[in-house]
């Protein structure tokens, strides 16, 4: 371990009020094991997350901020007493295990399905449907045409956000990060495919980023920009509604350089995610996301998206980004960190249980030293 001690993705770091013994941060990773009718986590989840205390920082699996933002099967919420309550355990564990751990804020929006809301229509930017696939109790089904959010769902919305943020201090997270970008709700606002509003959040890029950037301030207000992180960038699937356009490089830039104004703990970007050469983002493959935003970015930047060892200490080292997020890798790798400080083999995820409602596949990787020799 002493030998390899001095590798970049080893060295601690201060994010915020946080001193992360290390740059290795897990990235979040749905797992769907809050099979309750109250989406409550249990113990089993406090069980697999302090497993994985190692890492400078675990960031949660995605955590819905109210009913109406549930759009995905048997994944915890963070509205009720009884989520808080159920999260405390989790955070205890946690610390208990010596590690530190923030809380994904979640909107699914038009990635929801009416089978999560009785049969009422997601809200989104704009009648648009976005031609996913929904995650349902019954298996995936295809996404719907939502509903446009009026002023009222914006502002009940930013609000939910808000008192999330506040439960998750409550519940002994010590922070959390704002799920911006990918296919969700804050992305159906800034794609100009999906949002198609008239009014004063759609059309130029300072409209369609308001709602994000006002959740943002409202979340700073309630728990303060040293706790809030933020997970946002131009990466999609490159699918249906979301193939990237002129726009949104553009807007992307215009999100994360107004995010320079709040002195957030962290900006979580997404690397690529498909093949970028024949798109508007081209410029973007390999590092050049990275490189990018590097420059209009002031805070502390995590990268993410098929990192592994060699790149991450270079990405680090070379000072493009300050951490790294690894996800697949955690889900069969708890003790990711000293894996990767005596550059031991990786286990390998057994796919088929990853979205199970057990403890199988979930808490029963071994860590390292607990192998067989
Ligand atoms: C099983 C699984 C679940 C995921 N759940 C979430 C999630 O809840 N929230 C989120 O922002 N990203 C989620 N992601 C994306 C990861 O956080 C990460 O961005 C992605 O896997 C790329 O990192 P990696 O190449 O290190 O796996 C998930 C990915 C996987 C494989």
């Amino acid at each position: 371990m002493n030998i390899e001690s001095n590798q970049p993705l080893l060295k601690p770091i201060r994010v915020g009020d946080l001193n992360l013994p290390n740059r290795v941060v897990m990235a979040s990773l749905t797992r769907m094991r809050a099979a309750n009718p109250e989406l409550v986590p249990t113990q089993l989840h406090a069980e697999y997350y302090a497993q994985r205390a190692s890492a400078g920082l675990i960031l949660s699996e995605g955590v819905f901020v109210s009913p109406e933002a549930v759009g995905w099967a048997n994944v915890p919420g963070l509205w009720s007493e009884a989520q808080v309550r159920g999260w405390s355990v989790v955070t205890d564990a946690v610390h208990r295990a010596g590690g530190r751990i923030v809380a994904q804020l979640w909107h699914t929006g038009s990635l929801g399905h009416p089978d999560f809301l009785a049969g009422k229509t997601p809200l989104s930017a704009s009648a648009v449907n976005p031609e996913q696939q929904s995650v349902t109790a019954s298996g995936h089904k295809p996404t719907v045409v939502p509903r446009p959010m009026d002023k009222d769902d914006i502002r009940r919305t930013v609000a939910d956000f808000g008192r999330a943020a506040r439960n998750a201090i409550a519940a002994g997270f010590d922070g959390v990060q704002i799920q911006g970008g990918y296919h969700y709700l804050f992305n159906q606002f800034l794609n100009v495919r999906t949002n198609l509003r008239t009014d004063e959040y759609g059309g130029s890029r300072e409209n369609r980023a308001r709602f994000l950037l006002e959740v943002v301030e409202t979340v700073v207000e309630a728990i303060g920009a040293h706790r809030t992180g933020i997970k946002t960038g131009p990466t999609t699937s490159e699918t249906g509604a979301f193939v990237s356009t002129d726009e949104t490089l553009a807007t992307s830039e215009y999100v994360i350089g107004r995010l320079n104004d709040f002195s957030l703990s962290h900006l979580l970007l997404m690397g690529a995610m498909s093949d970028l050469s024949a798109t508007p983002l081209a410029t973007l493959a390999g590092n050049g996301m990275f490189r990018h935003f590097r420059k209009l970015y002031r805070g502390n930047l995590i990268a993410n998206v098929e990192i592994d060892r060699a790149r991450g200490n270079r990405l680090i080292e070379s000072g493009l980004v300050d951490m790294v997020a690894f996800g697949r890798p955690f889900i069969a790798n708890p003790d990711l960190p000293t894996r990767l400080a005596i550059d031991a083999p990786l286990a390998v995820v057994d796919w088929p249980k990853v979205y199970g409602s057990a403890a199988e596949g979930y808490t029963d990787y071994p860590a390292f030293q607990a192998l067989p020799a």
